[in-house]
């Protein structure tokens, strides 16, 4: 999608996507990563995730990208965090004791900021984008881990007729397809999940599947 697009959905609120809890697949699938406590982990964009704190918790140093200011500025409000600011070329950089946030562009984020990451967690960032921007996405992620890295990829699946995303459908196959030439992929999980998402219900969208895959970067 646009920046525009986000930075509309933000100054109106409109952000469905965010999640009250930490997303039960992080917190299941988390651990057959095997991280050391300080690793540094890599989360594209990051909103104001709360599965950040869940990161964070687990001892690691936490490195988000997000487009959008108000977003940044929410997630250190929100969870009562002290930050500083900085500016890092085209990126506001705002920073804790764990959590660094790089708010600007993915597409423009020096690589060197992610150099030195072990780790990813990618969860409403692959499927926020549509189609025909999506494998672009993904080049760029890759772009951006260094080799060996692992992580956790979350998705949803369904008809794409059925509804207009933001979040896009992504089928098993687009995630071997666009993702296997880069990453060493295997599917975690995979279950439907319609009762609990009611706008997939009010559209009548037939079934949702959400899936965890563990990715290690080639
Ligand atoms: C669907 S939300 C998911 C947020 C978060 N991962 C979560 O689970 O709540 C997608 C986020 O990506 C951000 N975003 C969109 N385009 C971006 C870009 N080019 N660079 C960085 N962030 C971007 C949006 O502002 C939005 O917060």
């Amino acid at each position: 999608m646009e920046p525009g697009f986000w930075h509309e959905k933000w100054h109106q609120q409109q952000i469905g996507f965010h999640q009250q809890d930490i997303n039960p697949f992080l917190v299941k699938y988390w651990q057959q990563l095997r991280l050391p406590a300080n690793t540094k982990v890599f989360v594209p964009l990051c909103g104001k995730s709360l599965d950040m704190c869940f990161l964070a918790e687990q001892g690691h140093q936490v490195i988000g990208c997000e487009l959008n200011e108000l977003a940044v500025q929410q997630f250190f409000s929100d969870n009562q965090l002290e930050m500083s600011q900085t500016t890092v070329g085209e990126h506001q950089h705002y920073q804790t004791e764990q959590i660094s946030l790089y708010q600007g562009d993915i597409f423009t984020l020096p690589k060197v900021i992610t150099q030195e990451v072990t780790a990813f967690y990618d969860r409403a960032a692959l499927i926020a984008w549509p189609e025909s921007m999506r494998a672009q996405y993904a080049k760029q992620l890759a772009s951006l881990l260094p080799s060996g890295s692992v992580g956790l990829l979350v998705t949803l699946d369904y008809p794409q007729e059925s509804l207009i995303g933001p979040p896009f459908a992504v089928s098993p196959t687009w995630v071997e397809q666009h993702l296997s030439e880069d990453f060493d992929i295997e599917v975690l999980a995979s279950q439907d999940v319609l009762a609990d998402n009611p706008r997939f219900i009010k559209k009548a969208v037939p079934w949702l599947n959400e899936a965890a895959y563990l990715l290690k970067r080639k």
